[in-house]
């Protein structure tokens, strides 16, 4: 089957191993699916993977995409969740130490076929494209679980969200909405600040710059470029929840601050596959529909790497096979 690998980890030049052919067709084992794969979104964690983040070399080549929609060999449509935990894990799987995600320890989903424990495949409803469903599992998933679980944002509430060009971002930002969040954004750029105007955000600002208000909620995938910014955002109270750090790890962490306004900081990491449903159901419900940057075919994932490498995409990249 076409597939795209990582074949070797490069920290400072991640496209160099990055590798498109064929690959042996995949064996599911008992209580496994084998998904025909419709589309699959690209998302960061795949230049992390190709930087050696988060990954041990002897797991090289894999299959990479967190992401993914397909057929099962049923026939019926699905969404892929992409935590995969112990079998005998109970409770929210995102908890489970020995949990991964697609293309950590099993092949991802940039592949025609990929076998996923059959937990995992969650009904895709038609409402939704393949396109559009191929978002959901990890950027749009993990939005949700900041906002709704981590957050424990009320309607009504100040959001500000960091970074507004990013597939995450752009998720905040819509779901937000949806749920009658006041959202703001932030993005270095000038054209994205006015595409996140026109997803609904109700104000957005420059990197850094002063808000006309305390928020009760920063929502930070960027990390060190506005962790200082998100601190300073923040109500007495209030809560910053991350999930991603692309500009760096190591903010000054300004505990002063931190302490003497009471701020609740609270990481979070995709989501169960609970949530995944019920994100799936506020898309029906709702109207809500995943951001889309550019949707291409697989043969042509390396300018998908490229444009998210440079930053230059808002919302979602998508392959199609
Ligand atoms: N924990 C989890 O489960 C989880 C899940 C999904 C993603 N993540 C992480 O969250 C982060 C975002 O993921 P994504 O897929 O949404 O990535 P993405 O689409 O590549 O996000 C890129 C956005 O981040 C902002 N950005 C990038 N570099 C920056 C810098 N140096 N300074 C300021 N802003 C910068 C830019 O926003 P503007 O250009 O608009 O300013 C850009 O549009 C990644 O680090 C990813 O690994 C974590």
């Amino acid at each position: 089957m076409f597939a795209v690998t990582a074949a070797r980890f490069n920290a400072d030049d991640p496209l160099s191993g990055l590798e498109l052919g064929e690959r042996p067709d995949p064996a599911a084992p008992d209580g496994w699916a084998t998904v025909t794969v419709k589309a699959a979104s690209l998302n960061h964690h795949d230049l992390w993977t190709l930087r050696g983040v988060g990954i041990r070399e002897d797991r090289l080549p894999i299959v990479l995409g967190c992401d993914g929609a397909g057929v099962d060999e049923n026939g019926d449509e699905v969404v892929i969740h992409s935590v995969i935990s112990d079998p005998d894990w109970l409770g929210d799987e995102t908890l489970d130490p020995r949990r991964s995600l697609l293309s950590e320890k099993y092949n991802g989903t940039f592949a025609e076929k990929v076998v996923v424990p059959r937990r995992n495949l969650v009904p895709k409803p038609p409402e939704l494209s393949w396109e559009e469903a191929a978002c959901l599992p990890t950027a749009w998933l993990t939005a949700y679980r900041m906002l709704f679980t981590q957050g424990g944002v009320q309607p009504g509430d100040t959001v500000l969200v960091q970074g507004a060009g990013g597939g995450v971002a752009t998720a905040l930002i819509v779901l937000g909405k949806a749920a009658g969040l006041r959202v703001w954004a932030t993005s270095g750029s000038e054209a994205k600040r006015k595409r996140a105007l026109d997803l609904g955000a109700d104000a957005v600002f420059e990197r850094g710059a002063k808000l006309p208000d305390r928020v009760d909620a920063v929502m930070e995938t960027v990390g060190a470029a506005t962790w200082g910014h998100s601190l300073r955002a923040l109500r007495p109270g209030g809560t910053l929840v991350v999930s991603g750090a692309t500009s760096g790890f190591n903010p000054s962490a300004e505990l002063n601050r931190v302490f003497f306004l009471q701020l609740r900081v609270v990481g979070s990491t995709m989501g169960t596959r609970d949530e995944l449903g019920k994100l799936v159901k506020l898309c029906q419900t709702a109207g809500v529909r995943p951001v889309i940057d550019e949707v291409m075919p697989l043969t042509e994932a390396r300018r998908g790497f490229e444009k998210m490498a440079r930053g230059e995409l808002f919302g979602k990249i998508v392959f199609t096979l």
